[in-house]
């Protein structure tokens, strides 16, 4: 079965070709970094405008690359909650049209639901090679069946694995959302652990403002940390069970930059970075980055602490790009516990992870949507979806 998956959530307009649920044919991306590092953030109306420009080319790209005409697309996947209103119009309004002008089915889709789903992509890409009958891993949680071999390519490590298993937990760590996702199955998702302020991506950007660096504040923050050292103590936050906050993290390296500055509280913050030497700003990336893994870290142990019945951990959006994260998740949580992340190019919004949960929603029984009444929802928590 191929989608067509379609996502404009936020700054990237993308649409992706996938094939039962784990074979990228296509992915085309048209980010908008570029237009909001001048803004340092993303402009909505601006956004909207853009996805606009180029939602109808970046789908005859996924189209052209996949060398699919609409006679083999079996259904459209799009991106209907949450994220920027503007954004999620563009995106469903197409999708919407294009389901009503060539008769395909159409199913919505939640944003952080296709986050999750980047991991299962890639499943398949060799499966006219001996690694399809990949050896289990041994696990004290017992035996891991092989699904199909993967390899992540593009990583600094190339290994290969088999597709998570469940129970799962999934951390969800993007600009908009930091959860831990408990899922007992296919598209059943329930929130174990949730940020109660801003989300760990939002902390990266906001964080990256103070010191001086550009747009998107995560891949800066990570560039520059790999030149510091953590020199710098910054606190964990107090917050009981499994839910986060990371405003208190940004405001304590405001703090501990004015501080080491030795100016004023009352020194406004988008002037520090101009007395901070490129050794200090390394020293405060590294120091925040490494807080910043720590604190998602220690809530997935304890979150694993609880649910010892788990066999495997996806990590996914945004920040699961993070080299840092992706290192110490290895190093620190057991050994025996398979740990996914996405392809670094998937971590990001993208139209394969969007074709690749509308694929299990398909799989999972879920109705297809009227295309003359599909809603966006800029808001809503997944668990309402599930
Ligand atoms: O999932 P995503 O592309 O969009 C949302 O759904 O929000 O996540 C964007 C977030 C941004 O906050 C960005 O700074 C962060 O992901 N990010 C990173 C890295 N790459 C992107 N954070 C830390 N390290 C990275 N390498
Ligand atoms: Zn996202």
């Amino acid at each position: 079965m191929k989608i067509l998956g379609i996502e404009t959530s936020c700054d990237e307009t993308a649409a992706a070709v996938v094939k039962d649920g784990v074979k990228i044919l296509s992915n085309a991306v048209v980010s908008q970094i570029d237009i909001f590092a001048e803004y340092g953030g993303v402009i909505p109306e601006v956004a909207a405008r853009s996805h606009l420009e180029v939602i109808l080319p970046v789908i005859d790209k996924a189209l052209f690359d996949a060398k699919c005409s609409w006679d083999d697309i079996d259904a459209i996947a799009v991106t209907h909650a949450p994220g920027l209103l503007g954004s999620l119009l563009i995106g469903t309004l197409t999708a919407r049209t294009l389901a009503i002008l060539h008769c395909k089915p159409l199913y919505a889709v939640h944003h952080l639901k296709s986050h999750v789903y980047a991991n299962w992509l890639g499943v398949g890409e060799f499966e006219n090679t001996s690694l399809r009958n990949a050896p289990s891993l041994p696990s004290s949680r017992g035996s891991i069946a092989p699904v199909v071999a993967r390899c992540h390519k593009g990583s600094s490590e190339r290994y290969f694995s088999n597709s998570p298993l469940f129970p799962l937990l999934a951390l969800v760590v993007s600009g908009g959302h930091t959860q831990i996702l408990y899922m007992r199955g296919h598209n059943r998702f329930e929130i174990i652990g949730t940020t109660r302020d801003d989300a760990v991506g939002e902390c990266f950007d906001k964080v990256a403002k103070i010191l001086g660096l550009p747009y998107p504040g995560g891949p800066s923050i990570a560039k520059a940390a790999m030149e510091g050292v953590d020199k710098y103590p910054l606190p964990h936050p107090n917050v009981a069970g499994l839910d986060f906050s990371f405003s208190g993290l940004k405001t304590a390296v405001l703090r501990a930059v004015q501080k080491e500055l030795k100016l004023p509280i009352s020194h406004p913050s988008h002037d520090l970075h101009n007395h901070l030497s490129p050794e200090q700003v390394a020293d405060f990336a590294a120091s925040f980055q490494k807080t910043a893994v720590e604190i998602l870290l220690k809530k997935i142990d304890k979150a694993l602490e609880l649910h010892p019945e788990v066999k495997s951990i996806v990590v996914a959006g945004g920040v699961s790009a993070n080299q840092e994260l992706r290192k110490e998740a290895r190093r620190k949580l057991p050994k025996e516990l398979p740990i996914y992340f996405p392809e670094p190019t998937l971590s990001g919004d993208n139209g394969a992870m969007v074709a690749a949960a509308g694929f299990f929603e398909i799989q999972s029984g879920v109705a297809q949507t009227d295309p003359y009444k599909l809603n966006i929802y800029p808001r809503v928590s997944i668990e309402k979806e599930g």
